[in-house]
C-alpha cells in the first residue's frame, strides 16, 4: 500500500496513529537536529520532523530530498508544539520512521506554491507543474464540481446528454473553422464545430426532446482573455418551448450553480434588458451592471456653442464619476490617453468637475458659458465633487463603444467592480442582422437559425435591419456567460433568411440542405442556449482569464507551448493527403 492516508487529512482526533503518506517534497528546512518536510499532494500539505538524535541515518537522507521528489513516509501523528492555523492539517505533524524515494526531480523551473516566480510562459511549459500549485488545481475541481452540478441539475429536468460528432462539415456565417483534412476523400476537408448547432436542432426533429452536451466548440478568431480556440459550452435544446421557458429554466440552473459553488443565493428574477438600451445606456451588449454610470446623451445641451468637435458629432455622450473631481490632471491625461489608444481608438476626452460650490469647471471652458456647463451638470445628475466624462464622434455606434470601455476604466480605477458581487441579466430582443463592412452585407447577429420576433416577420420584405430576434444572452458582470434563441422550424422561413443573407437557393441548398431537409418531415417548434463552461468557472473562481480554469490552454497566438503545437507535417503525412503547400508570404 503506497499510503493510508492523503497529505490532507490527519488531524489531532488522529494523534498516536501510525500512517503511510505520499507526496511532493514542497519543502525542506534543517532546524538544529531537525529535518522539516513539507509533503504535498492535491489534498494538502503535512509536516514531517525527522530526528536526529531519534534516527540520523534517516535524517540525512531527508536532507537529501530535493524539491519536488516523490517520497513515501511512514511515522507518528503527533500534536504540534509550535501549531499552524493556516494549514488544515496545522495541528499535527509526523514524526516519520520510515523514507522511500519514490522517484526524483530535477529542480523545477518555478516555485510550486500559491505565489510562484514562474513567468506566463514558462508555466504553460511545464503546465503539469503549474497545476500542482493549489490554486491552479482548485479552479480545476471548481471546474468539475461546476459539470456534476450542471448534468444533476439538467438530469433532474429531464434532459438527455447526447454526443455529436467532432468531424464535421464546414458551414459558413460565424468565426473561421478549423479544417481537418480526409485521407480517404482526399483534397476533401472536414471542420471542427464551432458549436453542435445544427446538429442539436436536428435531435429535435428526431423527437429527443430535451438534450444537452457538455461540449467541446472551436473558433479560429483573434483571442482575448475570455477567447480560446477551443472552449468547452453546456449545449442544450428542447422542444415545444417559448422564449420565456427556456429563460426561466436556464435562470433557475444559473441560480443553482451560485448557490452550489459559490454560496451566493439570487432570490430576484434577473433583468430582462431590451438590446437597444443596453446600447444606449451601457454602449455594450454585455453591459457590467454592478454599478451605474449610465450613458447621458449630451447632443441637445452641448451642441452649437461653436466647439467644433462637438457641433459635428453624431454623438455626445457622457458618464458621471461619483466623487472623482479630485482627479489629477495626471490622472485625467492617463483616462486621455487610455482612450486614444488604437483598440479604443476614441480622438480625445473631455471632462468638465463640479466644484465644492457647485460651479462647474471643464476642458473646454471657453466654448461655454457657465450657464451651458449647469445645463450639463443637471443633465448628468451630477452633484459636488463629482466628474464628467465625455466623449464624441462622427459614428454613434463606435462613439458608444468607446464610452463603455472609459465606463469600464473609471469602474475598475474607483474599485466598482468587486468581484465577489455578482450582477446577472438577461439581454433580450437582439437585431436580428447587422451589417458587415467586411462582407458589406447583413449577417446574422447570433446565427442564421434564429427565429425572428413574430410582430417583425412583416419587415423581412421591407426593413430587415430593424428586424428583432427572439435572441437572449445572459450576462455576469460584464461577461456573456450564454446565449441561445428560439430557433426557425419552418422550411420555407429558414430558406427566407438565407435569401436575405444572400445565399443562392442552390448555395442554401448545398451548405444547410440538411437542416432545412430535415424540416419537411414535422420539425418541432424548438430552442436553446449554451453557456460558456470555462466562462463561468472564471467568474466563480474570480479570475482574470479562462485560460486558468482549462487544464491545458493556448496562449494568446493559439499555441500550445507545451506540446509546441501547431506544428509543421511530416512530408510523409501530406504525402498521405494528397497535400502540398503553397505558404505565401502575408502582405
Ligand atoms: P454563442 O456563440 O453565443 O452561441 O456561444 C455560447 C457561449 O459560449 C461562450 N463562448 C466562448 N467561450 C470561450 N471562448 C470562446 N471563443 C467562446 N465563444 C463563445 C460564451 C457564449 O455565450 N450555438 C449557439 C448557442 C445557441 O444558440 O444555443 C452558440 O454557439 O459564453
Amino acid at each position: 500500500m503506497y499510503r493510508t492516508n492523503t497529505c490532507g487529512e490527519l488531524r489531532l482526533s488522529d494523534a498516536g496513529r501510525e500512517v503511510t503518506l505520499a507526496g511532493w517534497v514542497q519543502r525542506v528546512r534543517k532546524m538544529g537536529g531537525m529535518t522539516f518536510v513539507d509533503l504535498r499532494d492535491r489534498y494538502g500539505i503535512t509536516q514531517v520532523v525527522f530526528n536526529n538524535s531519534d534516527n540520523a541515518e534517516l535524517c540525512e537522507a531527508a536532507n537529501h530530498l530535493g524539491r519536488e521528489f516523490v517520497a513515501q513516509v511512514t511515522g507518528k501523528v503527533q500534536e504540534r508544539e509550535a501549531k499552524n492555523p493556516n494549514l488544515p492539517t496545522g495541528d499535527i505533524e509526523l514524526i516519520a520512521t520510515g523514507l522511500t524515494v519514490l522517484n526524483r526531480s530535477e529542480v523545477p523551473p518555478f516555485t510550486i506554491e500559491e505565489e510562484t516566480d514562474g513567468g506566463d510562459d514558462l508555466r504553460m511549459k511545464f503546465r503539469y507543474l503549474d497545476l500542482r500549485r493549489p490554486n491552479v488545481r482548485r479552479n480545476l475541481e471548481l471546474r468539475h464540481r461546476m459539470t456534476m452540478e450542471v448534468r444533476r441539475y439538467l438530469d433532474s429536468k429531464g434532459f438527455l446528454e447526447i454526443e455529436t460528432p467532432m468531424l464535421v462539415g464546414s458551414t459558413p456565417e460565424g468565426a473561421r473553422d478549423f479544417v481537418v483534412p480526409s485521407r480517404m476523400n482526399p483534397g476533401q476537408f472536414y471542420a471542427l464545430p464551432q458549436s453542435p448547432q445544427t446538429l442539436k436542432q436536428l435531435l429535435m426533429v428526431s423527437g429527443m426532446d430535451r438534450y444537452f452536451q457538455i461540449v467541446k466548440c472551436f473558433r479560429d478568431e483573434d483571442l482575448r482573455a475570455d477567447r480560446q480556440p477551443e472552449f468547452t459550452q453546456i449545449d442544450c435544446e428542447m422542444s415545444y418551448v417559448e422564449q420565456d421557458d427556456i429563460i426561466n429554466l436556464f435562470e433557475g440552473m444559473a441560480k443553482h450553480l451560485f448557490k452550489e459553488l459559490r454560496g451566493v443565493e439570487l432570490t430576484e428574477p434577473f433583468i430582462r434588458m431590451p438590446w437597444a438600451e443596453a446600447m444606449k445606456l451601457y454602449g455594450s451588449d454585455k453591459p457590467d451592471l454592478r454599478f451605474g454610470m449610465t450613458f447621458v446623451e449630451l447632443m441637445d445641451v452641448l451642441k452649437g456653442h461653436g466647439f467644433s468637435v462637438f457641433d459635428d458629432a453624431a454623438y455626445i455622450g457622457g458618464i458621471c464619476a461619483k466623487g472623482a473631481a479630485s482627479y489629477t490632471r495626471k490622472q485625467l491625461d492617463q483616462l486621455t490617453d487610455f482612450v486614444k489608444r488604437p483598440q479604443i481608438g476614441a480622438k480625445g476626452m473631455v471632462y468638465a468637475r463640479v466644484e465644492a460650490d457647485g460651479n462647474v469647471k471643464s476642458s473646454v471652458d471657453k466654448f461655454y458659458s457657465q450657464e451651458t456647463l449647469q445645463k450639463l451638470r443637471e443633465a448628468m445628475g451630477a452633484e459636488p465633487g463629482d466628474l464628467i466624462l465625455i466623449l464624441s464622434g462622427d459614428d454613434a455606434m463606435k462613439t458608444r463603444k468607446q464610452l463603455c470601455e472609459l465606463r469600464l476604466e473609471m469602474g475598475n480605477r474607483l474599485g466598482l467592480r468587486d468581484k465577489n458581487k455578482f450582477a446577472c441579466l438577461w439581454v433580450v430582443d437582439f437585431p436580428m442582422f447587422e451589417w458587415s463592412d467586411e462582407e458589406q452585407r447583413l449577417m446574422a447577429m447570433h446565427h442564421p437559425f434564429t427565429h425572428p420576433k413574430d410582430e417583425d416577420i412583416a419587415l423581412l420584405d421591407t426593413d430587415p435591419a430593424a428586424v428583432r430576434a427572439d435572441a437572449y444572452d445572459m450576462v455576469v458582470n460584464g461577461v456573456e456567460v450564454g446565449g441561445g434563441s428560439i430557433r426557425i422550424h419552418d422550411s420555407a422561413l429558414q430558406a427566407k433568411m438565407f435569401e436575405i443573407l444572400g445565399f443562392t437557393p442552390e448555395k442554401a441548398q448545398e451548405q444547410f440542405g440538411f437542416l432545412m431537409n430535415a424540416f419537411k418531415y414535422g420539425a418541432p417548434p424548438h430552442g436553446g442556449l449554451a453557456y460558456g463552461l470555462d466562462r463561468w468557472v472564471s467568474l466563480f473562481a474570480g479570475l482574470d482569464s479562462i485560460r486558468d480554469c482549462i487544464a491545458f490552454p493556448k496562449n494568446n497566438s493559439g499555441r500550445d507551448v507545451m506540446l509546441d503545437a501547431p506544428a509543421a507535417l511530416d512530408p510523409k503525412q501530406l504525402d498521405e493527403l494528397q497535400l502540398a503547400l503553397d505558404l505565401k508570404e502575408k502582405a
